[in-house]
């Protein structure tokens, strides 16, 4: 069996992004490999945060993840902060990443706009990824396109670590869904969806109901014209909303745009088949949110098993660079 393993940020409610870029992709993986998803606390502080929320967030991600479709009877759902491993393995491979490498991450640039006041632990988020991965031997990693260099720097870090000290930890390599990898905000299609929009229109998200969801289709931006053709490059507005019916309805984005005569039809569509694809996630999260005592309980199972994979790789890697044992 293949070993596989993610990380979501615990920052408020999901997005269909989220769901149609990872976490759809999670609940199949999860059937047929050894897989492990994480609830990625310590990068949620890389950037401002409410100390108050942070734990109660947490709860919410990991029912998120339940509502989505994974089980614990057959995946591995823990808390990063839970297994202090990760931490630690952050702290070696960050001895062995370069300043230079982290300049160059695209969604550090974005979000670190001075050099002077941007924290520490956000220049170095892409490394504590790196330690998450590498920790639990992962085969694959299934994401959405937005995280692919993070994925290739994790892959550097591994080979790197390997060649200087000898054969420790295995190179992972990034899965991404041939459709919905890339889900655009719907006000403003040529950026990614994303929970930091700039209007709650442009985002639907993982628990609206069907007549928020309408809401946002129905006034999504569109392109000049009137014809429904699939190209993100001229078109990027028309080409999401084909790209979402695609996604929810197991076809093919190009294939789907002639069956539809005006923008109006096409977001009816898109509308109905994302209302139903999500409608079993707001239903089992309904379920879930009201036993906050039994999700603590499967986190606390997931960080046992979690940590048992995770000692085991650390220790062979203190080991590698030669750490005295305690
Ligand atoms: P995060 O929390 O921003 O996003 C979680 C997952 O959702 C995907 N995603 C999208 N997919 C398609 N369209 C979108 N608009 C969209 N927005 C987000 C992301 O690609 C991701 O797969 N750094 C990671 C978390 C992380 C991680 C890891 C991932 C920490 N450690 C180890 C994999 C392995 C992040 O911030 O994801």
């Amino acid at each position: 069996m293949a070993r596989v393993l993610s990380g979501i940020q615990p920052t408020g409610e999901m997005h269909l992004g989220n769901y149609l870029g990872a976490l759809r992709t999670w609940a199949v993986e999860q059937y047929e490999n050894d897989a492990f998803y994480c609830i990625v606390d310590l990068h949620a502080i890389t950037v401002d945060f409410d100390p108050a929320q942070l734990a109660s967030r947490t709860i919410d991600a990991a029912a998120s993840l339940l509502a989505a479709g994974l089980d614990p009877a057959q995946c591995t759902i823990f808390v990063q902060s839970h297994v202090h491993e990760h931490s630690e393995l952050a702290w070696i491979l960050q001895c062995a990443a370069t300043m230079g490498e982290l300049s160059r991450m695209t969604q550090f640039k974005q979000k670190g706009t001075t050099t002077e006041s941007v924290r520490v632990g956000l220049f170095a988020y892409p490394v504590l990824q790196a330690a998450d991965i590498l920790l639990y031997d992962a085969d694959r990693v299934p994401v959405g396109d937005d995280q692919r260099q993070h994925l290739e720097l994790a892959r550097e870090l591994s080979r790197r670590f390997n060649a200087r000290y000898g054969d420790t930890f295995v190179i992972p390599e990034a899965t991404v869904p041939p459709i919905g990898a890339r889900v655009m905000d719907l006000q403003n299609p040529t950026s990614k969806m994303s929970k930091s929009s700039r209007s709650e229109l442009g985002t639907i998200m993982m628990l609206d109901d069907p007549a928020q969801i309408a809401r946002k289709l129905r006034r999504a931006v569109t392109d000049s014209g009137s014809e429904v053709t699939y190209d993100p490059a001229e078109k990027p507005g028309v080409s999401n909303l084909l790209e979402l019916l695609a996604a929810a309805t197991g076809s093919v984005p190009a294939d789907l745009a002639s069956g539809y005569h005006s923008y109006g039809a096409l977001k009816n569509a898109a509308a109905e088949a994302i209302t139903e694809l999500l409608r079993p996630v707001r239903e089992r999260f309904a379920e879930l949110s009201g036993d906050p005592g039994e999700i603590r309980r499967l986190l606390s199972d997931g960080a046992t098993r979690a940590g048992g994979v995770a000692a085991a790789t650390l220790s062979r890697a203190r080991d590698a660079i030669g750490l005295l044992a305690p």
